[in-house]
């Protein structure tokens, strides 16, 4: 199969999909790789890193996409790449179609079998290919938190460790999954009040075994999440219903009685955000006040750091996409279940059925 690596083109996004050692892996397996060039460059990683791989250097995104048999990326298509989806092709990326009408609309009108890595579900229900990302964007979400709460960036001039003598700030995370618990320990490492809220007894039990009596664990339903949110100077939003646009859990009013100053990092903002008042925004523009909330809703947190993000990512996609490449979409689903998960649109329908829920279609497997 020809493997194709164009440049990330949504804004801002440095990673690159595969690594020269990726691209070694793809060879050893019989395939070729086209990268485009450039495309590692802001990893680290030259073309000439990729040619010593075995890869094939192109001139243009194009070029890749039009001699590709699967494509793989980071972000999901862009409008300027839609005019490339053909019937057929592989594209094997973070697709968040839950939350992007049109771009679902334009893979199955062309027929795009589009694998999302966000979807790929092992037994255990856990997402192999999220939580690499989640980890990082979780650790992020404190830092990012902390400059926002800065008073330049309209936060309200809240420390988050405090300082001798005067309290720490207050950080309530929302969803105590992958990315909300990479947050919270960050939050508690530098001395902030720590909260972390999720639904799942289960889930909140282990948090309370791992974190121990530095953070506390609350159970969310909508009175404890808005006494927490009032109290709270730094609030992230890191909910996920795999496949499903993220729960509004957090109103507009809720956020006009929150303090001041006070900000919200809404990491599931891929998913449309837990906030009504969220938007998603970008690296040049990362924030926007509304209710006298610094809102920080950047979709695509880890391309801020490269380096570190592309080696978590791949290390942990390759794996699939050479499955995929070695035996094809259907035969790689059928053998694997975890691919089975991953697949989003077949042959112009929906094939995951909270990816069809959300689109309100009737989901179709290509294995029923
Ligand atoms: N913005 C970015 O750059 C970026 C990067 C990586 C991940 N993310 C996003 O971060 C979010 C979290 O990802 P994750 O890997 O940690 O997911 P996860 O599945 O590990 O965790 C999600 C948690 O949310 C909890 N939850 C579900 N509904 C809830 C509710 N109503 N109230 C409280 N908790 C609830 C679940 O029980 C689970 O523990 C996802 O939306 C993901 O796409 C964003």
């Amino acid at each position: 199969m020809i493997v194709g690596v164009p440049t990330e083109i949504k804004a801002d996004e440095r990673r690159v999909s595969l690594t020269p050692a990726g691209a070694a892996a793809f060879r050893s397996h019989g395939h070729r790789v086209l990268v485009q060039r450039g495309a590692g460059v802001a990893s680290g990683f030259s073309d000439q890193d990729y040619r010593r791989a075995g890869a094939a250097i192109a001139a243009s995104g194009a070029q890749v996409w039009q001699r590709s048999e699967m494509v793989l990326k980071v972000k999901e298509p862009q409008a300027a790449e839609y005019r490339f989806l053909r019937p057929g092709l592989i594209v094997f990326t973070y697709l968040h179609l839950a939350a992007d009408r049109r771009l679902a609309r334009e893979m199955l009108v062309r027929r795009v079998s589009g694998i999302g890595y966000e979807t790929i579900e092992l037994e255990d229900r856990s997402l192999p290919l999220l939580a690499p990302m989640s980890e990082v964007a979780g650790r992020l979400a404190i830092q990012v938190g902390a400059w926002c709460l800065q008073a330049r960036n309209g936060g309200r001039g809240v420390l988050l460790s405090g300082a001798p003598g005067v309290r720490p700030a207050k950080v309530v995370v929302v969803g105590g999954g992958i990315a909300g618990l990479n947050a919270i320990r960050v939050a508690a490492g530098v001395g902030a009040e720590a909260t972390i809220m999720d639904i799942n007894p289960i889930r909140l039990r282990y948090l309370n075994d791992v974190l121990g009596s530095r953070v506390m664990t609350v159970m969310s339903n909508r009175a404890t999440l808005s006494e927490e949110l009032l109290a709270a100077d730094l609030v992230v939003g890191s909910v996920l219903v795999p496949g499903a646009r993220a729960p509004r859990l957090v109103t507009a009013e809720m956020v006009s009685r929150m303090k001041p100053g006070a900000v919200l990092v809404d990491l599931s903002i891929d998913q449309g955000g837990i906030s009504e008042t969220s938007r998603p925004t970008t690296h040049a523009e990362p924030t926007f006040i509304r209710g006298g909330v610094v809102h920080y809703c950047v979709t695509n947190m880890p391309a801020m750091v490269p380096h570190t993000s592309t080696y978590a990512l791949t290390n942990a996609t390759l794996h699939y996409a050479l499955e995929v490449a070695d035996r094809g979409v259907l035969e790689a689903g059928a053998r694997n279940k975890a691919i089975r998960w991953g697949l989003n649109t077949y042959d112009g329908r929906v094939a995951h059925p909270a990816v069809a829920e959300a689109l309100r279609v009737k989901p179709h497997s290509p294995w029923e």
